[in-house]
C-alpha cells in the first residue's frame, strides 16, 4: 500500500497523514511515514533552493526534484521499494504530483511529466489524496495579521497552483492513475472519516 498525500498550504496534510497511520498502525499494518523532499543529499540541496540559498533555474530544480525522488524509491535505507518489499504500508507527503503542479508551471511541463512518469525508478503511487481547500479557506488557517494585500496576492498564487493540480489529476486519471479528491474544509475528524472511507475503498482496511 503506497499512499500519497498531496494539497495546497493550510490543507493540512501532516495532520491527516498522522492519523491515518495511527489508523493504520491500530489495524495492525506496519506503517512508514515518509515525505518529499527528502532528509537525503538531494533533499537537503532542494531546500536550501527552496529557502533561496542556492540559486537554480526551474530546470534544474525539477531535475533535482526528480533525483530526489528516485533516491528516495529506492536508498536501502530509506527507500519505498525496499519499505513496501518488507510488508509496510508507505504514506507520502508530496510525490511527482507536486513537481507536476509546481514545477510543471515554471519549466517545460511535458518534459516534467515524462522525466517523474516514465521514469523506470518512480514507483507509482496506489493512491493520490488530494486534500482540496479553497485558497480563501487555506490563507484563513495559515496567515495571522498580515495585510490584506500580501494576503490577497497570496491567494491568487494558492488558486493558481490548486487549478494546476486539479489539470494534473485529469492528465494522471486519463493514465489510469487513482485520485481521490477530499473536502478538507471541515474539521480534522471530518477529513479524518472521509480518508477513512476512502482508504476501506481502495484497500478494505
Ligand atoms: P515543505 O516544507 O514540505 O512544505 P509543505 O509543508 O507545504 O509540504 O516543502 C515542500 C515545498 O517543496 C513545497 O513548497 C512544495 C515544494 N515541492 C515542489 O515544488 N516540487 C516537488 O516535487 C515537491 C515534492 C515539493
Amino acid at each position: 500500500m503506497f499512499i500519497v498525500f498531496e494539497g495546497i498550504d493550510g490543507a493540512g496534510k501532516t495532520t491527516q497523514i498522522n492519523l491515518l497511520a495511527d489508523r493504520l498502525r491500530a489495524l495492525g499494518l506496519d506503517t512508514y511515514v515518509t515525505a518529499e523532499p527528502t532528509g537525503m543529499p538531494t533533499g537537503r540541496d532542494i531546500r536550501r533552493v527552496l529557502s533561496g540559498e542556492l540559486q537554480k533555474t526551474p530546470t534544474q530544480v525539477a531535475a533535482m526534484f526528480v533525483q530526489d525522488r528516485i533516491d528516495h524509491n529506492v536508498d536501502p535505507e530509506h527507500g519505498i521499494e525496499g519499505k513496501l518489499a518488507a510488508g509496510k504500508a508507505v504514506i507520502c507527503d508530496r510525490y511527482y504530483y507536486s513537481s507536476l503542479a509546481y514545477q510543471g508551471s515554471l519549466t517545460d511541463f511535458d518534459w516534467v511529466m515524462a522525466a517523474n512518469c516514465t521514469c523506470p525508478e518512480i514507483r507509482r503511487p496506489d493512491l493520490c489524496i488530494f486534500l482540496d481547500l479553497s485558497p480563501e479557506e487555506s490563507m484563513k488557517r495559515i496567515t495571522k495579521g498580515r495585510t490584506s494585500t500580501e494576503i490577497y496576492e497570496k491567494a491568487e498564487t494558492l488558486a493558481k497552483f490548486r487549478a494546476r493540480y486539479l489539470d494534473v489529476f485529469e492528465k494522471l486519471r486519463a493514465r489510469g492513475e487513482k485520485i481521490e479528491i477530499i473536502d478538507a474544509s471541515g474539521t480534522i475528524e471530518q477529513g479524518a472519516e472521509k480518508i477513512a472511507a476512502v482508504i476501506e475503498k481502495h484497500f478494505g482496511v
